[in-house]
């Protein structure tokens, strides 16, 4: 079954295909084209395996990292779910507010495709936001825009600049969509490398950036004057917000209507506590927008999505209380952590605070401790971040139950 002959030397007239084609020169001609294993006339086998359908700059990208999901993590430690400390993710321990599970709960039309243009939810964004609908795009996470993003912008062989250390997905997705990614490493205080940027700008002639403000991992933000210094410069800036609502400053979602060559992104996975239902937004230049909606998927948000992200928008105070609650416990963090003598933690605008694990501790010797204990963190052993971790914040007794542990480690 399944067996596709072409001959091993390129005679179309010899060439057989399966599969229910009946074998012609017409079609022969076009399956010769193809350089896959196959079995030969002569008999020898040499059968075709499903990798050598990939394309083949995929064969050589590594999988991206996920965390394991809850149930798993369950198993493998051997603790309920409620019983395990989840600061690896950044996620919000709040959850939404309860319209979400109310409105979740009354959905009617569950069997109905979602509407392809969020029109319910981009109407809510556009009166959360101040900046027109006609300007706001959702998608599936944050995650789908960036791929969506590239999809549109990007050839194979064109480049984009990353500015590690910062958000993977950039990166994994650029590999994805064979682009070439040029590494512009943040300074040792994580701000960005701007006379870096311009240079490679100039000379290698990317098409976009990916800044991330607050930058994740470390939590610092993008000041004005160097955003604008880079929007100054011929290239496409993709301006991740994720975190944008722990840092106290503004949103430049409405910096788009001036800037042709900005692209602002949001998400209700951090803000509302809905990672798990995957909606994000963004704002896009008119000019640029009329295109992903070409491309995009036409069901990218779920109907449970836009009814949880627009009841989640109906309680604003609700949102502003648990940002205020995770602020507010980010200072009680920083604080404690800094008292570890092992531990040298970075200010962050965001809600996690990324560590310098010191003293001779082993950063991930020290993930795995804590994980036993019941309280996952995040630890990093790459180029950029050698020997840190990432802890987000959680609720006040998160951050008792890992001091607790963390004192026993000392
Ligand atoms: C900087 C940044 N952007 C985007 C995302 C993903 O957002 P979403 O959950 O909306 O896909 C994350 C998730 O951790 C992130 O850290």
């Amino acid at each position: 079954m399944g067996v596709i002959r072409i001959a091993a030397s390129p005679s179309p007239s010899i060439a057989t295909i399966h599969h229910g084609f009946r074998s012609s020169k017409r079609n022969s001609g076009r399956f010769m084209a193809a350089s896959l294993p196959t079995e030969q006339v002569d008999g020898t086998r040499n059968r075709v395996t499903g990798d050598s359908f990939i394309r083949l700059h995929l064969k050589k990208l590594s999988p991206y990292q996920p965390i394991l999901p809850f149930e798993v993590l369950s198993t493998r430690l051997g603790r309920k779910p409620e019983d395990i400390i989840k600061l690896d993710a950044n996620e919000n321990p709040y959850g939404p507010p309860p319209e979400v599970l109310d409105a979740l709960g009354a959905l009617r039309f569950p069997y109905v495709y979602p509407d392809p243009q969020s029109r319910r939810l981009r109407a809510a964004l556009a009166e959360d936001s101040g900046l027109d609908s006609d300007y706001i795009l959702a998608g599936c996470g944050a995650d789908e825009l960036i791929d969506l993003i590239m999809r549109c912008v990007l050839d194979p062989g064109d480049k984009i600049v990353d500015c590690p250390p910062t958000f993977t997905m950039y990166e994994f997705d650029a590999a994805v969509n064979g682009a070439l990614v040029i590494k512009v490493p943040r300074l040792s205080d994580f701000t960005l490398d701007i006379p870096r940027i311009v240079e490679v700008v100039e000379q290698e002639k990317p098409k976009c950036i990916f800044l991330t403000s607050p930058n994740n991992p470390d939590g610092s933000i993008i000041n004005d004057e160097a955003l604008l210094e880079i929007l100054n410069l011929p290239i496409l800036v993709v301006l991740d917000e994720a975190y944008i609502e722990f840092s106290g400053m503004k949103s430049r979602m409405d910096w788009v209507k001036k800037h042709e060559n900005l692209i602002v992104l949001r998400t209700f996975s951090k803000r509302a506590g809905l990672a798990g239902l995957r909606v994000g937004y963004g704002a896009f230049p008119l000019s640029i927008i009329e295109y992903l909606w070409r491309a995009k998927q036409p069901y990218n948000v779920s109907v449970a999505a836009e009814v949880a992200a627009c009841a989640a928008l109906q309680n604003p105070g609700y949102l502003e209380r648990v940002k205020n609650s995770l602020v507010q416990e980010r200072q009680r963090l920083y604080n404690l952590l800094k008292g570890v003598p092992f531990l040298k933690p970075y200010p962050s605008y965001s809600n996690f605070i990324l560590c310098e694990v010191t003293s001779g501790k082993d950063a991930k010797k020290l993930k795995e401790d804590l994980a036993q204990m019941g309280v996952m963190i995040r630890h990093y052993n790459n180029k950029e971040l050698k020997g840190y971790v990432r802890v987000s914040v959680g609720k006040p007794e998160h951050t008792d139950a890992l001091m607790e542990c963390l004192n026993l480690l000392q």
